[in-house]
């Protein structure tokens, strides 16, 4: 059976580099035979978790938007690719509403103690995040926060490709290795059959 790999770009820039980045990982998945699947938030609708707390009842989030739908995407996929741009140190608040929504997910399991899944599955998850400033503190944040969402997802966090002083749109794809080295991750990803790696792999572009 193929794997199914799930592309989601939060970046409100549709020609973002964040966005070029994913593009070019899912082509790699593509190239390793996945079912690739690519979703922009650009194209949903999705509101900020309010904490009304009703997810420690009933598991679920009961504001009804996009979310239930692309939930259900990110639990169907074996892998998720994350591609976000850096806004004042960490993911964008587009990324962060999605990430916050999984709010239910942490009460199912930590709350309700309920498995996602009946059995054991093999999922696993990269981050692509493009920061224009020299620094790359800001990586640091972003590990941190990705690291707590999928433990709720119950997906192992494998790699970032982290890419600092990249600013203009478009201005990835003139990058000397950022657009194969997202190819390589991709196809890596789906390819992959050893374990997954205690803590996630980094590759760091300038
Ligand atoms: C509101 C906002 C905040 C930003 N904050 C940071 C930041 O803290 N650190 C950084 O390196 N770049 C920051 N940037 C620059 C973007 O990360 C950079 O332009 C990146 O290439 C955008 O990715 P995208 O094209 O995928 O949207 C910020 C940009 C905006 C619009």
């Amino acid at each position: 059976m193929n794997i199914k790999v799930l592309g989601i770009s939060t970046s409100p820039r549709p020609d973002g580099n964040s966005d070029s980045l994913l593009r070019q990982a899912l082509a790699g998945a593509e190239s390793a035979k996945a079912l690739v699947e690519y979703i922009s938030l650009i194209d949903l609708k999705i509101g900020p978790c309010i904490e009304c707390n009703s997810c420690y009842t009933t598991g679920e989030c009961r504001i009804e938007d996009d979310y239930q739908g692309l939930l259900q995407m990110m639990l169907d996929a074996d892998r998720l690719i994350f591609a976000t741009p850096i806004f004042f140190m960490n993911v964008c608040a587009q990324a962060k509403a999605l990430i916050d929504r999984g709010q239910c997910l942490w009460a199912q399991k930590y709350v309700l103690k309920k498995q996602l899944f009946p059995g054991e599955r093999d999922r696993r998850a990269m981050v692509i995040a493009v920061g224009g400033s020299k620094s790359t503190k800001m990586f640091d944040c972003v590990r941190l926060t990705m690291k707590t969402y999928f433990d709720s997802l119950q997906m192992h966090y494998v790699c970032n490709l982290f890419v600092n002083k990249v600013e203009d749109p478009g201005r990835i794809e003139n990058h000397p290795f950022a657009m194969t080295e997202a190819f390589r991750l991709g196809s890596e990803l789906t390819a992959a059959e050893a374990p997954p790696p205690e803590q996630p792999l980094d590759v760091r572009l300038t």
